[in-house]
C-alpha cells in the first residue's frame, strides 16, 4: 500500500477534543476522512497543546509542566503548592539550591563563580551591570549587533559612559564582528555583547576575546543551547523565558572578585553581592519561577546536558534554514549565512501581505507564535531547547506546500 504523503491537519480546539485520546495515533482521519500519515498534534500529553514557536516567554517541554502539574498542590509531598511555602524554609533551601546546582552542572560553573537569581528581567540588567561594574573613571565597551544590544546601550548610557565600539545598525542587524575585528579601549571596565539577537536572528558562533577586559554577556536566548567557557566571562546574565523556564527571573554567573566591584553608595538591592551574601534572597524571591527552572535543569540533563541539546538544535536549525535556503528567494533570510541563529530564525516573504497569510495559515495549521518582532516584521520562528525536532519537520513540509500554493 503506497504512503499517505506527510500532511499538516488543520487544528483547531473543536477537533482536538473530538479526536480526544485518539490523539496519540500518528495515523489520523481528518474531517473529510482522508489519511493522514503525520499531524501537529503529538502524542496524549500534547493533545492540548500545539507548537509554539514564541521567542518568550516560549514552549516548555511537555514533559516537564507534567511534572510541575503533578506536583503543583503538593510540592514534594508537603501538602502545600511551592507559591505557598515560605521562602526561609528548608523546603524552599533545597528547592533553591537545586536551581542553583542545576545552573552550575550545566553550564559547567567553576566554584570561584556565582549563580544568583535576580528579578527585573534582562531589563534590569543592563542597568544594574554598569551600577555595578562601571567605574566614574572609565567607560563599557557595548557591541551592537541587534535590538536588545541597542537597549542595553540606552539603559547603560544612564549610568555612565558608554562606547559602542561595533554596531551592526548599518547592515540592519544580519551580521555579528569576527573574533579581533573590534578594537576595545584601553580604559574600559569591561565589554558587554549580547551572545544572541532575539529579534533580528543573529548569533555569534564564538565567546568574545576582549584580551585582559572583563567580558559581560547577555545570553537570555540562548544560554543552555549548547556548551560554553564560562571562565571566559566576567557576567553571564540571562532571563528564564526562554531557555531556562518562565518570565520572573533572571540568572547572572559572575566571578566573584567583581562582586567587589559596586561603589559603597548603592542601594543593597542593585548589587550583586547582597545577592550572593543572601542565596539570591535579599528579598523574597520569584520562588515558582526558581523551582521550575530546577526542574528544567533536570529535563536539560536527560538531554544530555549542553552537548546532547546542542546537535538537536543544531538539526532543527539545519532543516529551518534548509528550507529557506532552497525556496529559491521566496523565504529570504534575514541574517547573513556565517551570523545566522540556532535559536531564532528570522526571514520574510515577497511581501507583508505573504507574510501576514504565512502566519495565519501557520496557525491554523498547529504553528504558533510565528509574527516577527514589531520593529522587523516579517517571521521569526523560536526554536528553543524546548521546541520538539518533530515541529520543525512538519513545519518544514507546511513551509514548502505554502510556497507551492502561493509562490
Ligand atoms: C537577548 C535579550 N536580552 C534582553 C531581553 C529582555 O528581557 P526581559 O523582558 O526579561 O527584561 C530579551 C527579551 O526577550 C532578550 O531576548
Amino acid at each position: 500500500m503506497p504512503k499517505a504523503p506527510y500532511r499538516v491537519c488543520i487544528l483547531n480546539r473543536r477537533f482536538y477534543r473530538n479526536i480526544g485520546s485518539n490523539a496519540n495515533q500518528t495515523r489520523l482521519l481528518a474531517a473529510g476522512g482522508r489519511p493522514w500519515r503525520e499531524c501537529a498534534i503529538v502524542g496524549t500529553k500534547m493533545s492540548e497543546r500545539i507548537y509554539n514557536f514564541s521567542a518568550g516567554p516560549a514552549t516548555m517541554p511537555t514533559e516537564m509542566l507534567e511534572r510541575a502539574k503533578a506536583e503543583f498542590l503538593s510540592v514534594r509531598g508537603s501538602g502545600m503548592s511551592v507559591m505557598e511555602i515560605s521562602h526561609r524554609s528548608k523546603l524552599f533551601d533545597e528547592i533553591l539550591e537545586k536551581a542553583e546546582k542545576g545552573i552550575r552542572a550545566a553550564l559547567k560553573v567553576p566554584n570561584n563563580y556565582r549563580v544568583l537569581f535576580i528579578q527585573g528581567g534582562a531589563t534590569l540588567q543592563f542597568s544594574m551591570i554598569p551600577m555595578n561594574l562601571l567605574s566614574p573613571d572609565n567607560s563599557a565597551d557595548h557591541i551592537v549587533t541587534g535590538h536588545w544590544g541597542a537597549l542595553a546601550v540606552e539603559e547603560a548610557s544612564c549610568i555612565g559612559d558608554i562606547n559602542v565600539v561595533y554596531s551592526g545598525g548599518e547592515n540592519g542587524f544580519s551580521d555579528v564582528p569576527k573574533q579581533g575585528e573590534v578594537r576595545f579601549s584601553q580604559n574600559a571596565s569591561y565589554v558587554h555583547y549580547t551572545s544572541n539577537e532575539t529579534v533580528d536572528g543573529v548569533q555569534f558562533d564564538y565567546a568574545l576575546d576582549a584580551g585582559a577586559l572583563p567580558v559581560v554577556c547577555d545570553m537570555s536566548s540562548d544560554i543552555l543551547s549548547r556548551p560554553i567557557d564560562v571562565e571566559k566571562y566576567a557576567l553571564i546574565y540571562a532571563g528564564a523565558q526562554k531557555n531556562l523556564g518562565p518570565s520572573g527571573v533572571v540568572v547572572v554567573v559572575i566571578r566573584e572578585d567583581l562582586l567587589d566591584w559596586a561603589p559603597r553608595r548603592l542601594p543593597k538591592q542593585l548589587t550583586y553581592k547582597a545577592y550572593a551574601d543572601n542565596v539570591s534572597m535579599p528579598n523574597t524571591p520569584n520562588t515558582w519561577a526558581i523551582y521550575l527552572l530546577g526542574l528544567m535543569c533536570d529535563w536539560l540533563e536527560e538531554q544530555g546536558g549542553t552537548e546532547g541539546i546542542e546537535k538537536v538544535n543544531r538539526e532543527k536549525a539545519r532543516l529551518m534554514y534548509e528550507a529557506i535556503d532552497k525556496s529559491d528567494g521566496f523565504y529570504k533570510g534575514r541574517a547573513k549565512r556565517s551570523a545566522r541563529s540556532l535559536m531564532n530564525v528570522t526571514f520574510s516573504l515577497p511581501t507583508p501581505e505573504l507574510d501576514a497569510k504565512f502566519v495565519e495559515e501557520g496557525e491554523k495549521n498547529g504553528f504558533s507564535g510565528l509574527k516577527g518582532h514589531r520593529s522587523t516584521g516579517g517571521i521569526r520562528a523560536s526554536i528553543y531547547n524546548a521546541f520538539p525536532l518533530k515541529g520543525v519537520e512538519l513545519f518544514v513540509d507546511f513551509m514548502a506546500e505554502f510556497e507551492r500554493k502561493n509562490g
